[in-house]
């Protein structure tokens, strides 16, 4: 028998990252929702959860489906971390869900910087926006980050409004539902270890590296209206992307990417 995802059964979890539950049927975006609670105070785990989303939204303003089955939510995290570091929060989240989701048998990897892919298709997306920095002491800190994620789950890439070439579910992936409550308890440990060694990375980067597919790939990248090619070589200790171009090496803090795939005949082939 599956469990029921509700209110009091994700408050049983007794998660850190879930030390007050917003549970809804229905909200426009869980992100926006918890940016708000964040500004009007909202304390560390903070946890905004919804069967369905009517606005969802993942980065640049693109829309993000989400009907009944998914995991949608947004946590908010109050990490004392200095900015600079923010990019490892991205990182540490998806090093957590990687894990989760490996763990019921979905080999999911890691597309930097925000992407769980299953054979080339999106399972999980994962959008982390930081609140205002601080000047503490001699640095500044980051007042908060919202930790957003879809995880898409116990529906068919066709509900999800996007081409089914690009997107995968569990269901798809594994031919049945998973538990939803057993899959959320996962995730937030996972994601709780993760965002614990956000300052100590090491592990995380070693994690990192294990589950990714964006090492070793030619990837064209976009960023800030720029377009250019490059090797993408490591993750560097920041969580930034470390890309070797024609002009030199870069470390993306941000941006897209896309994997250059070598043209047909490029290897000798037809
Ligand atoms: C992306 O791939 O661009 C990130 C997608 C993030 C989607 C999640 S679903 C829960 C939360 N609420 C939103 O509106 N967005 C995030």
């Amino acid at each position: 028998m599956t469990n029921l995802l509700t209110q009091s059964a994700v408050e049983r979890l007794n998660s850190p990252l879930a030390r007050r539950v917003e549970f809804h049927d229905e909200v426009a975006s869980t992100q926006d929702l918890a940016l708000e609670l964040a500004h009007a105070g909202a304390p560390h785990g903070t946890l905004v959860i919804s069967r369905i989303q009517t606005g969802g939204h993942g980065r640049l303003g693109r829309s993000w489906g989400s009907p009944p089955g998914g995991i949608w939510m947004s946590i908010v995290l109050r990490p004392e971390l200095e900015a600079r570091y923010a990019p490892r929060m991205t990182q540490a989240a998806a090093v957590g869900v990687a894990k989760a989701l490996h763990e019921i048998g979905v080999e999911a990897r890691i597309k930097w910087p925000n992407d769980l892919l299953v054979e080339g298709k999106k399972i999980c997306g994962i959008l982390a926006v930081g609140g205002p920095a601080a000047r503490r002491e001699k640095t500044y800190q980051t007042e908060f980050v919202i930790l957003g994620i879809g995880l898409n789950a116990n529906l068919d890439p066709s509900d999800l409004g996007v081409s089914v070439e690009q997107a995968a579910t569990i269901r798809s992936v594994l031919g049945h539902d998973v538990d939803l409550l057993e899959l959320l308890d996962s995730l937030l440990s996972h994601l709780e270890h993760g965002i614990r060694h956000v300052k100590n990375f090491e592990p995380i980067l070693r994690d990192w590296r294990e589950f990714n597919c964006t090492l070793g790939e030619r990837v064209r990248v976009r960023r800030s209206g720029q377009d250019f090619e490059g090797l993408a070589l490591d993750l560097n200790p920041h969580g930034a992307l470390r890309v070797a171009t024609e002009t030199g090496t870069i470390d993306l803090f941000e941006g897209e990417i896309e994997y250059v795939r070598p043209h047909s005949g490029d290897d000798g082939s037809e």
